[in-house]
């Protein structure tokens, strides 16, 4: 007979007269409780076990109480009454295990399921490399430093003052031609050179000056292989009391002859800029063909790397300096040029367009 319908009887319905029968019949209810909590199907099965059994209104125990043992003859209230409680106990205690059993299993099963191979290799980040033009930029620099150069920068935005004025070229001046110089509003432009930091470091700082200027520069040249509407330059330039030619010659030998290699020869040709005078352009000798000729150096065995003179006097003026005293030399480089140079890239657009199957060539 069912548990629950067992329960609604009393013990003399039921037939049970004696010890034994009590025995017999809390047996078979405890065998029928065992069984369905071995059953559970999970944590809402243990509740409703719970509620089913030990429930306070209607659990079978309960029942139990009310139909077995409160009406039963004297002689069998102790034993229903022992038995009635150890299976109470019983049913609470397992129901407990079971939870405990139901919940490790659970967690058991959600581990399994969350488990993370925590041998597998991780996503590897793609490192960053410099760029070619950085890579360049910092050789020039290091080879600067070592002579005693320290770094300025100025401003991409600049004015007609330092970009031309204060450089020799009063409005007007037909030299402002050779810069293809982009114009802004309010008379701004962008600067076309790197030259303007002379001017603006001069006016802070007083000789001896030893400085390099790395930046960008903007021209409206329209972009092919060899020009591109950005780039970069560094300027250089030292004054001190004293300086003359024969310095200038040999910095910038020396400064050569470390980038490029020993064995590259120099070759100064005069040549004009408005900032400096005597002015000259450096060669070296062609890098690809030491100088025996060839397409790169359009045969003549010579490449032009940069442009440089003794600082005109006129520029003190507008610092105030003492030109009686004072004299220096400047010299400006395209770094993109060098860069090119350095690694035989025939196209300067390669260098902006950020393809990182060129870029990564250079970590
Ligand atoms: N500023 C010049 C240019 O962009 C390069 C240059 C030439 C800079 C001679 C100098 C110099 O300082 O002395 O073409």
């Amino acid at each position: 007979m069912q548990a629950e319908e067992e329960v609604r009887r009393t013990l003399q319905e039921l037939g049970v007269r004696d010890e034994q029968g009590v025995a017999r019949l809390f047996q078979s209810l405890r065998e029928q409780l065992q069984r369905e909590l071995e059953e559970l199907p999970g944590a809402d099965g243990a509740e409703l076990f719970r509620v089913r059994w030990l429930g306070r209104r209607q659990g079978i125990l309960t029942a139990a109480n009310d139909n077995w043992l409160k009406p039963a003859p004297a002689a069998l209230k102790r034993p229903v009454g022992r038995l009635l409680n150890e299976l109470k106990q019983y049913a609470e205690q397992a129901l407990e295990a079971r939870r405990q059993e139901l919940a490790t299993a659970s967690q058991t099963v959600r581990l399994a399921a969350e488990r993370l191979d925590v041998t597998l290799p991780g996503l590897r980040r793609p490192l960053g490399g410099r760029h070619p033009v950085q890579i360049v930029l910092e050789e020039i620099e290091e080879i600067f430093f070592s002579m005693g150069y320290s770094v300025e920068l100025g401003p991409e935005i600049e004015t007609d003052y330092y970009n031309f004025e204060a450089l020799n070229m009063p409005p007007g001046h037909p030299a402002r031609d050779v810069w293809d110089t982009l114009y802004l509003a309010d008379g701004y432009l962008l600067r076309t050179h790197t030259s303007p930091v002379q001017i603006r470091t001069m006016e802070k700082q007083q000789p001896p000056l030893r400085v390099i200027v790395p930046g960008k520069v903007y021209r409206h040249d329209n972009p092919d292989a060899t020009h591109s509407f950005m780039f970069h330059q560094v300027e250089g330039f030292a004054v001190d009391t004293n300086i003359t030619f024969c310095d200038l010659k040999g910095t910038l030998d020396h400064f050569l002859k470390r980038f490029f290699g020993e064995a590259v020869r120099t070759r100064f040709r005069p040549s004009f800029f408005p900032f400096t005078e005597p002015s000259a352009e450096v060669d070296v000798s062609c890098i690809f063909c030491d100088g025996v000729g060839c397409r790169k150096c359009k045969q003549s065995g010579w490449i032009e790397v940069l442009g440089c003179g003794m600082i005109d006097p006129v520029l003190y003026g507008f610092v105030h300096y003492d030109a009686a005293r004072y004299s220096g030399f400047a010299f400006g480089m395209g770094v993109d040029r060098l860069a090119m140079l350095r690694y035989g890239i025939e196209d300067i657009q390669l260098l902006f367009r950020g393809d990182l199957r060129f870029l990564q060539q250079f970590q």
